[in-house]
């Protein structure tokens, strides 16, 4: 496993579109196989690392740059990194991917997609309500800029595909390229079947914050 390249598994997507939830699972999945791994998610983020910081355009660009930074610092010392942060702006994303990949590592960006009426009805935080009544401003996807990845390793539409599958073709994407070994023949292993179940009973759910 040393000798595999190090890499970071970056999710970008509106809120409520399905970041934190494929991180743990796919958290539990690497692990399961043998890989060391850290989950840098948006919101704990902002409570820690990126405290005091708001979500102008400059403060979002810096939060991405930190998360960015720490993806580096890790990947490149083969532990796993997985970003779940919106990241709502390309050049932050494609200056992280320029800095991972200058270090040798790997950076593979999912983009977990999901339409806004979709979002608002499922209102994972209740914040879709409050954003599209205006009561909350810079809400991302709805008064602030969302800019789409334009060439993501990984497209997911998560008002398509139940979990189980989301997962899955993350994690064939990652096979394909040898930074994670092959899993199990259903293709989950124990952990991601526990942690499927664990979802199915509401208990993945998120911290409320904005991310
Ligand atoms: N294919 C999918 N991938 C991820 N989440 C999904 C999918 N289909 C439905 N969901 C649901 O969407 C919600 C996503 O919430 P969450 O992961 O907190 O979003 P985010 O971290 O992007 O804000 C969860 O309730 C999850 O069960
Ligand atoms: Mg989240």
């Amino acid at each position: 496993m040393q000798n595999r390249k190090g890499f970071t598994l970056w999710f970008t997507g509106l809120s409520g579109a399905g970041k934190t939830t494929l991180a743990g699972v796919l958290e539990r999945e690497m692990r399961a196989r043998g890989l060391a791994v850290e989950v840098l998610d948006g919101d704990e983020i902002r409570t820690n690392l990126s405290k005091g910081l708001g979500f102008s355009k400059e403060d979002r660009d810096t939060n991405i740059r930190r998360i960015g930074y720490v993806c580096r610092l890790l990947s490149r010392n083969h532990v796993a990194a997985i970003s779940a942060a919106i990241s709502p702006y390309r050049e932050a994303r494609d200056e992280v991917r320029r800095l991972i990949e200058a270090d040798g590592a790997v950076f593979v960006e999912v983009y977990v997609k999901c339409p806004i009426e979709v979002l608002a009805e499922r209102d994972v935080k209740g914040l879709y309500k409050k954003a599209l009544a205006g009561e909350l401003t810079g809400f991302t996807g709805v008064s602030d800029p969302y800019e789409e990845p334009l060439a993501a390793e990984v497209v997911i539409e998560s008002n398509r595909e139940p979990v189980e599958d989301s997962v899955s073709k993350i994690l064939r994407e990652l096979e394909r390229r040898r930074l994670v070994r092959a899993g199990e023949a259903d293709g989950h292993s124990t952990a991601v079947r526990r942690a499927l179940d664990a979802e199915d009973l509401g208990l993945l759910t998120d911290i409320p914050a904005l991310a």
